[in-house]
């Protein structure tokens, strides 16, 4: 399967582009379990073009991330091509352009999914930028704005005319934010009405979702959001399941407590211990799950920065705490308040 420049013997599993949570930590640990393509966050192209050191930070890449694309939105066609070129430079595999955001301050001022209500803006953008650059440029989109405007057959169509070299859907329209189902099929209609490949997404959480999907929608690739959250091993378990039909263990507490420290390593190592821990906040419960109690782990990080003191405060938790196979009923009960104010006793001690 080709996707702009590069080539895969696999549907390649992606990882999706998300505000706050695919930075640079958390796309390296992707890589290291098998991610084939990863994505910044969006950044956006007035950021870019006024050097705003926050939307520059965001678009820093390392070459063990390859292939990746930096994605970025906006709806002014001189701003796009420039953001566009600077962000080329940075040298990423493809440069990716949003047109899905649903967000009010982004949507709503015409950028992002915004833009399915303006496609010849749409088109505009999107050729300017492909013009412009000499690295392959991608998109990603939506079904439509809402349930009665589906246009992504037209835009796909519009999309590939321009030049971009892959398509990404997720099966939702503006409208529905994240709520209700991925429309898969609809994700098909459109797979069938292109040339280029075409990634599907959209409420991929487990392997057989990502099966059952390629089997719908007939997409070239899988891409994965929130079903990536304290699950990295997602993308080696899908790739080992489509090429030997049969499924890795889960991992063990150990494996995800290993992981967890070595993507709160990576966060310092790249944004400060300070903020590299403070920003681990979101990720422990996701890679903690079935760790009975872990909310007052949680509460007691949250005061914590050195890689040390966080490290041995988890360890020793988990080893008092008890756990329950995710999926499985708990086996005891929630510990009461009292129990929980010993436990936050316990944690004061350890910490
Ligand atoms: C927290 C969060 C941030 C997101 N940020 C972006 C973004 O920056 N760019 C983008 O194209 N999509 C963004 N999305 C949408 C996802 O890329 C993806 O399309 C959506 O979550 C559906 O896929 P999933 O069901 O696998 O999560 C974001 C989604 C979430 C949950």
């Amino acid at each position: 399967m080709k996707f702009a420049h590069l080539t895969f013997d696999h549907p390649p599993i992606v990882l999706a582009p998300m505000e706050d949570v695919t930075d640079l930590a958390f796309r390296l640990i992707c890589k290291r379990r098998g991610a084939d393509i990863v994505y910044t966050e969006f950044v956006s192209s007035e950021a870019i073009i006024r050097d705003v050191a926050g939307a520059l930070a965001k678009m820093k890449l390392l070459d063990e991330e390859r292939p990746i694309g930096i994605q970025i939105y906006g709806n002014k066609v001189e701003s796009m091509v420039e953001a566009a070129k600077i962000a080329a430079q940075l040298k990423p595999d493809v440069l990716d352009i949003n047109y899905g955001c649903p967000s009010k301050h982004v949507a709503g001022g015409g950028a992002g999914s915004g833009l399915l209500r303006t496609p010849e803006l749409m088109e505009n953008i999107t050729r300017s930028i492909v013009n412009a650059l000499d690295i392959p440029v991608t998109a990603k989109t939506r079904l439509g704005w809402c349930d009665s405007s589906l246009n992504i057959l037209e835009i796909a169509q519009m999309l590939e005319s321009c030049g971009i070299q892959a398509l990404t859907i997720h099966g939702r329209t503006r409208t529905q934010k994240f709520k209700g189902q991925a429309n898969w099929e609809m994700i098909g209609e459109a797979k069938k009405v292109v040339k280029i490949p075409v990634i599907g997404n959209g409420d991929v959480v487990t392997v057989d979702d990502a099966r059952r999907m390629l089997d719908i929608a007939k997409v070239d690739g899988v891409m994965i959001g929130r079903g990536t959250y304290g699950n990295p091993w997602i993308f080696e378990q899908t790739k080992h399941y489509l090429k030997t039909g049969e499924m890795l263990p889960e991992p063990t507490l150990e494996e995800r407590v290993e992981v967890l420290l070595e993507h709160l390593d990576l966060s310092i190592k790249f944004k400060g211990e300070r903020r590299g821990a403070l920003e681990m906040g979101k990720h422990y419960g996701n890679y903690l799950k079935g760790v009975r109690n872990v909310k007052y782990l949680k509460a007691a990080l949250r005061s914590m920065m050195g890689y040390a003191e966080i490290r041995e405060t988890i360890e020793k938790f988990i080893s008092t705490a008890g756990y329950d196979e995710p999926g499985e009923a708990p086996e005891t009960e929630q510990l009461s308040e009292n129990e929980a104010i010993n436990s936050e006793e316990n944690l004061a001690e350890v910490a």
